[in-house]
């Protein structure tokens, strides 16, 4: 038991044989489902929605971690949480209302995320703290799965935590965005403690990568 989740991210599975990528990475110990719903608004690709997370949700236990990377995303959370959701996360820049998107979540029995984009500031939440559960800190521009990491994020996750521990909140923060085997032991260093991996899981050997990424939580 750890307080370290790992969340693989299905945008990189091959989705022919996606419930055998699923299976295996929760047999291999995957904490969590990182779900990516992209709308081709707020993000230009479109990836997939609820019909898919419903298939998925019949036959796996794992938490579903919801990413909504759409617009106005107070639109669907009833959908979401119908689909199976336990945990929904949407983007700070994407809501008109952010206080009432987040309590929206948590009337729905769910835990409530805010995702920021590279270039937003910690400074967006300040007033938003007490009405989340989760900080999803992006380390790439959201949009496509398989790019490269940048560093602004690991200041970010710092200072983030700092401000977690100074207000003594009980907030996870989680990290997304080209996340891998080498630069992991950095991001963990730096305070996040739900890890999404998406290349990094589902390329190679599931099994292999996902036990790896657990061996780093412990050795920590
Ligand atoms: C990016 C998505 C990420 C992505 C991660 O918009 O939010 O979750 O799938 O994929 P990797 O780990 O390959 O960067
Ligand atoms: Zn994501």
């Amino acid at each position: 038991i750890s307080m370290y989740k790992l969340a693989p991210s299905i945008l990189a599975a091959d989705f022919w044989r996606l419930g055998e990528y699923i299976k295996e990475a929760e047999e291999a110990g995957a904490d969590y489902l990182h779900i990516d719903v992209m709308d081709g608004a707020f993000v230009p690709s479109i990836s997939f929605g609820t019909p898919v997370m419903k298939s998925i949700r019949k036959e796996s236990k794992l938490i579903f971690d919801v990413h909504l990377m759409v617009e106005e995303p107070i639109r669907y959370l009833e959908d979401f949480k119908e689909a199976g959701a336990d945990i929904i996360t949407v983007h700070e820049e994407a809501c008109r209302h952010l206080h009432r998107t987040v309590s929206g979540i948590r009337e729905l029995g769910l835990k409530a995320g805010v995702s920021l984009n590279p270039a937003t500031p910690l400074a967006n939440l300040e007033y938003i703290y007490q009405d989340i559960d989760m900080v999803l800190i992006m380390s790439v521009n959201p949009g496509f799965g398989g790019q490269s990491f940048l560093p602004l994020a690991l200041d970010k996750i710092a200072a983030l935590r700092e401000i977690i521990q100074q207000k003594q909140l009980d907030i996870d923060i989680e990290v997304d965005g080209g996340v891998n085997l080498t630069n992991v032991k950095d991001i963990i260093e730096a305070g996040a403690n739900v890890i999404v991996a998406g290349t990094a899981v589902f390329n190679g050997n599931i099994k292999e990568n996902v036990a790896a990424f657990k061996y780093a939580f412990w050795q920590r």
